[in-house]
């Protein structure tokens, strides 16, 4: 049988036949070895290329992947306990065989929408016929949401993580934005919270259609009673910082309240237009932009500038049919890149990072180790979190077995299941 296409073989050894782990690879014999990786991405330089343990694998000098060719990992627990060459990982119980396929970090999605009921493939078609996409859109999804019972908005949200999961997701950030009224809000982030701590009150997604005439009220709202109902849920607070959505200083006023209540900002900017929100976005160190698709000079400077990380959400360039954002010009002028979904039912209703990577790869300038970087570890940076995107000692146990040799596969086969296993938190899940 051709491991290539087989599960990975698991095996439990007899405790008898376990060598000794040795002073330097001292783990539990409960923990678990997966050995024979073709490529392992760490995300962390000294430990692959470039170090004594370095790979010549095809990706090549340069790489920010920390690759080690012929490599295993030892999972502990939640954590990482060991990585290394294969030839020397520790004895432990449960060895998994990766038959010469790839391993990677798993998919940090720091970018979704998944509080949501109802459809829009009317207006996706219409769009693929030749209508433009508009901000209005989200009103659909707001009427559809608010009809919608707690039990009905979780079982969608359950059914859009395990969708992601078998696609190596296996940290996801995802936000309000389409209940606009104080219950509304609150509850899609009680819901969404149950299943992540990765957590954003967008109140301000667009102006509820109660204060069409009033947006100024609708401004009032969202940093007044409906930050109050919705900051004990929330790590983080975004706007749509867009025309036909909420200009510069609403968004300002918005971003401001949320931090005096202890949130921390992120925002969509420049996405289908210039504007504003990119400078304000590092104004106000948030954690990521968000889109990035129309960027002036100003801004690429202002993003390389500070820790605001540029998240690119190709999924929506793809289902809108606009204009690519320039990754290119983002990694030359040394600005921090994420990749993820928009998952959305609006402009971007893909769960699939392997296929924004693909899209990154082919049409946004990125090279296959860049894609990958910015999918996981870029992915942890825009969250702002160390313990994910990275496979080291120490960290989450978050990894993803490929169903090829090395993660260049994931654009080189675009559209392909390449994901053959995944572990979340130590946890085989999928
Ligand atoms: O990120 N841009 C604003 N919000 C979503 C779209 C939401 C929708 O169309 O329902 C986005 O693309
Ligand atoms: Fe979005």
């Amino acid at each position: 049988m051709n491991s290539m296409n087989s599960g990975p073989e698991t095996t439990n050894s007899p405790p008898a036949t376990a060598a000794p782990a040795t002073a330097n690879n001292t783990v539990a014999a409960t923990a678990t070895v997966i050995t024979n990786i073709a490529s392992l991405v760490t995300n962390d330089p000294s430990l692959g290329w470039g170090s004594p343990r370095s790979s010549t694998f095809e990706s090549g000098g340069g790489s920010p992947l920390g690759l080690i060719q012929d490599a295993a990992v030892v999972i502990e627990g939640d954590r990482i306990a060991w990585i290394g060459e294969t030839s020397k990982a520790p004895a432990t119980d449960n060895r998994v065989d990766a038959g010469g396929r790839a391993v990677i970090p798993g998919f940090v999605d720091s970018h979704s929408h998944l509080v949501f009921a109802g459809d829009r493939t009317a207006e996706f078609n219409a769009r693929m016929s030749g209508q433009p996409y508009a901000a209005g859109g989200i009103r659909t999804t707001v009427a559809a949401t608010r009809a919608a019972t707690d039990e009905a908005l979780e079982a969608n949200l359950t059914r859009y993580l395990r969708e992601a999961l078998r696609q190596g997701t296996t940290t996801f950030e995802t936000k309000s934005g389409y209940g606009l009224t104080v219950e509304d809000e609150a509850r899609a982030l009680r819901i969404a919270a149950a299943h992540t701590d990765e957590v954003t009150y967008l109140g301000a997604h667009i102006v509820s259609p109660d204060y069409a005439d009033d947006p100024a009220g609708y401004v009032d709202l969202v940093t007044g009673p409906m930050l109050d109902a919705c900051a004990p849920y929330a790590r983080w607070i975004d706007v749509f910082c867009e025309k036909g959505a909420f200009d510069g200083d609403q968004a300002r006023a918005i971003l401001t309240a949320g931090k005096a209540r202890g949130l921390h900002p992120r925002i969509h900017a420049n996405q289908l237009t210039y504007g504003p929100g990119v400078q304000l976005a590092v104004e106000l160190d948030a954690a990521s932009a968000d889109h990035c698709t129309h960027l002036t000079q100003q801004d690429v400077d202002a993003l390389a500038s500070g820790d605001t990380v540029a998240t690119l959400l190709p999924g929506a360039e793809f289902s809108t049919r606009a204009e690519w954002p320039d990754a290119r010009r983002l990694l030359d002028a040394g600005v921090t890149v994420a990749l993820s979904t928009d998952c959305n039912p609006g402009s971007s209703f893909t769960s699939s990072v392997p296929f924004c990577i693909a899209l990154a790869v082919r049409d946004m300038g990125m090279t296959p180790d860049e894609a990958l970087w910015s999918a996981t570890a870029g992915g942890a940076a825009a969250l702002r979190r160390t313990d994910i995107g990275r496979l080291t000692p120490g960290a989450r146990a978050d990894l993803a077995l490929l169903d090829a040799p090395s993660h260049v596969h994931l654009a080189y086969r675009p559209g392909v299941p390449l994901v053959s296993a995944v572990w979340r938190r130590g946890e085989r899940v999928a």
